[in-house]
C-alpha cells in the first residue's frame, strides 16, 4: 500500500477551507505535561468558534482513551502515538479545519515526520514553555509527585527526555505570560500568517 493521504477527487481541500472563510491549520502544540498545552488549545478553539471560524481540538490525553488506547509511553509507543496524531491532523486539514493538537510530542524526530505530513504554511509548531519546576509545582494530574516516587515511569521530563523545539514557529512562555497573553499571541500568529482569511478571496 502507498505511504501518504489520498488526493480527495472532485471536492479539493482549498474549497473545503474557502468556504469557510479560514485556511485550514495544523497548530501543534508541544510541551511538557503541565505546561498548559491543553488549556491554551481549548482557549483558542472557544475564541476562535465565538469569532465564526472552524477548528478542533486533538488532546493526546483524550485520544490515547480511544483511538491509542493501545500505546504507552515507550519511545517507540510515542512515536506511533505521534504519527498516528500527525496523520489525524492532517485529515482534519484537509477538511478545511483550523485543528489545536495538545500533545507532548517530546522528539524532535517525529515532531518533523508530523511536519513533513503538511504542505508548507499549513503546520505551526508551537512550543508551550515552561520550566519543569514549574510544571512540577502545577502538576495539576499528580503525575509528577508519583513520578518521582517511581509510581510512574518513563515520564517525561523525569524519566525520559523532552527535547526542546529548536526552531519552533512560536514560543508561549506559560511561566511568565498569563493565559490570556498567549492565547492572543497564538491567535495573532494566526491572523498574520493567513489563517484566519480564505485564501481565494485575499489572493
Ligand atoms: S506523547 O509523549 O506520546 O506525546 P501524550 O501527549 O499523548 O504524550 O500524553 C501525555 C499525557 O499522558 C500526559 O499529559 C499525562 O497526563 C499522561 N501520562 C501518563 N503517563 C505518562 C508518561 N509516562 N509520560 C508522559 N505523560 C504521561
Amino acid at each position: 500500500m502507498q505511504d501518504g493521504p489520498v488526493t480527495i477527487p472532485k471536492i479539493g481541500r482549498s474549497r473545503r477551507s474557502t468556504q469557510k472563510n479560514q485556511r485550514a491549520k495544523a497548530v501543534w502544540l508541544t510541551g511538557l505535561s503541565g505546561a498548559g498545552k491543553s488549556t491554551l488549545a481549548v482557549l483558542a478553539d472557544e475564541l476562535l468558534t465565538e469569532r465564526g471560524h472552524h477548528t478542533y481540538v486533538l488532546d493526546g490525553d483524550n485520544l490515547r482513551r480511544g483511538l491509542n488506547k493501545d500505546l504507552g509511553f515507550s519511545d517507540a509507543d510515542r512515536r506511533e502515538n505521534i504519527r498516528r496524531v500527525g496523520e489525524l491532523a492532517r485529515l482534519f486539514t484537509d477538511a478545511g479545519i483550523i485543528v489545536f493538537v495538545a500533545i507532548i510530542s517530546p522528539f524532535a524526530k517525529d515532531r518533523a515526520a508530523a511536519r513533513a505530513l503538511f504542505p508548507s504554511g499549513e503546520f505551526v509548531e508551537v512550543y508551550v514553555n515552561a520550566p519543569l519546576a514549574v510544571c512540577e509545582q502545577r502538576d495539576p494530574k499528580h503525575f509528577y509527585v508519583r513520578a518521582r516516587k517511581g509510581e510512574i515511569s518513563d515520564f517525561t521530563g523525569v524519566s525520559s527526555i523532552y527535547e526542546a523545539p529548536q526552531q519552533p514557529d512560536l514560543v508561549l512562555n506559560t511561566a511568565t505570560e498569563s493565559e490570556a497573553e498567549s492565547v492572543a499571541r497564538l491567535i495573532d500568529y494566526l491572523e498574520q500568517h493567513g489563517g484566519l482569511r480564505s485564501a481565494e478571496r485575499h489572493g
